[in-house]
């Protein structure tokens, strides 16, 4: 396997001339191609191109226009530099449709001061912007008339055959909108875990419960990473509208991996962004394929997608042992 990478560094190293440096690297990439990518490949060689002295401004800019940021200082004779770039694409390329399809899960990488790994090391979640935290001076938007057409919470919360008398998590629960529903699901012996980061939210969702009666019903409030959740205790965590605003989804959804049951469900309902013309920013939605490919890798299981929403799409994940 390490054959094909093997070339490929021949192929632009130093002392090789043009012609005998450009049929070493096809041939290692011809390599690569039948054996399959072999994924310690990739790493070693960005940090072997570190090693190289710096490129021409031209090779730079041919090397941002590809994207390769992170790479900008990365080294290499004159000669090399265009064979480097070009290198990079098919390093990068193949690293980027890993992201897509999940298989290669970044999860190690430097912790900051306090002690958390920051999101730009996850290779998949780095491809997707997040979004901003919708702040309570627009709660009210929560509540609008329209969107219990729009979204439909009693079928919803009845299609996920919620287990009375279960645990439930409505996280990200905002004013309660979806948090009264499951608490009537799951019944008086049951209970709902509300959590949310905004003091104000939790607030609101107090109303909320006060207006409607609810007794079965624990607001938390969580931090970015952390939603302060029992571990092993729940059956299902609902996450409505939430999970593209996470500014820290890998930590936060390992604490939700933890605080569900073995056969505890993970339930994301996000709008379409597979469809233009739903009329919500793009940094709100999701496609399938992307939330899969960040959820997987984080221990999540897909179970199921549930499209019978006009707008959003419902995607149900077990709990990956
Ligand atoms: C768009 S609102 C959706 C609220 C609710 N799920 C609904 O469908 O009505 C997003 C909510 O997620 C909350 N939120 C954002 N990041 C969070 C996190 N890391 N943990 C818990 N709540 C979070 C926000 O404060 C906000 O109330």
């Amino acid at each position: 396997m390490l054959l094909g990478w093997r070339k490929i560094r021949a192929g632009i190293g130093l002392g090789l001339g043009a012609s005998s440096a450009l049929a070493e690297l096809r041939s290692g990439v011809d390599d690569l191609r039948e054996r399959g990518l072999d994924r310690t490949g990739a790493p070693g060689l960005a940090r072997w191109a570190g090693e190289m002295p710096p490129l021409r401004a031209e090779q730079r800019a041919l090397a941002s226009q590809i994207a390769l940021g992170p790479l900008h200082n990365c080294r290499g004779s004159a000669g090399a530099g265009v064979l480097t770039a070009v290198l990079l694409v098919v390093v990068v390329g193949l690293g980027c449709t890993q992201a897509v399809t999940g298989q290669q899960s970044d999860r190690v990488g430097p912790v900051d001061e306090q002690g958390r790994r920051p999101i730009s090391v996850g290779k998949v979640i780095k491809k997707r912007q997040i979004a901003p935290v919708m702040s309570v001076a627009h709660a009210d938007w929560l509540v609008r008339p329209e969107r219990d057409v729009q979204e439909q919470p009693d079928r919803v919360v009845k299609k996920l055959q919620i287990p009375e008398g279960g645990t439930v998590v409505d996280l990200g629960a905002g004013v309660g909108y979806f948090t009264w529903r499951l608490a009537k699901a799951v019944g008086d012996e049951g209970k709902v875990i509300a959590v949310d980061i905004q003091p104000g939210m939790i607030d609101r969702l107090r109303e909320t419960l006060e207006e409607r009666g609810v007794t079965n019903v624990e607001p938390v409030l969580g931090s970015e990473e952390n939603p302060n959740l029992p571990e092993d205790a729940v059956d299902l965590v609902l996450v409505v509208d939430v999970y593209h605003e996470l500014q820290q989804p890998e930590q936060t959804m390992e604490y939700v991996r933890r605080s569900l049951k073995p056969d505890g469900r993970l339930v994301v309902i996000e709008y379409r962004k597979e469809d233009p013309n739903i009329p919500i920013h793009p940094l709100h939605k999701m496609t399938v394929d992307e939330v899969r490919a960040e959820l997987e890798p984080m221990g999540f299981e897909f179970e199921e997608l549930k499209s019978f929403l006009p707008t959003q799409h419902i995607i149900i994940f077990k709990r990956r042992i």
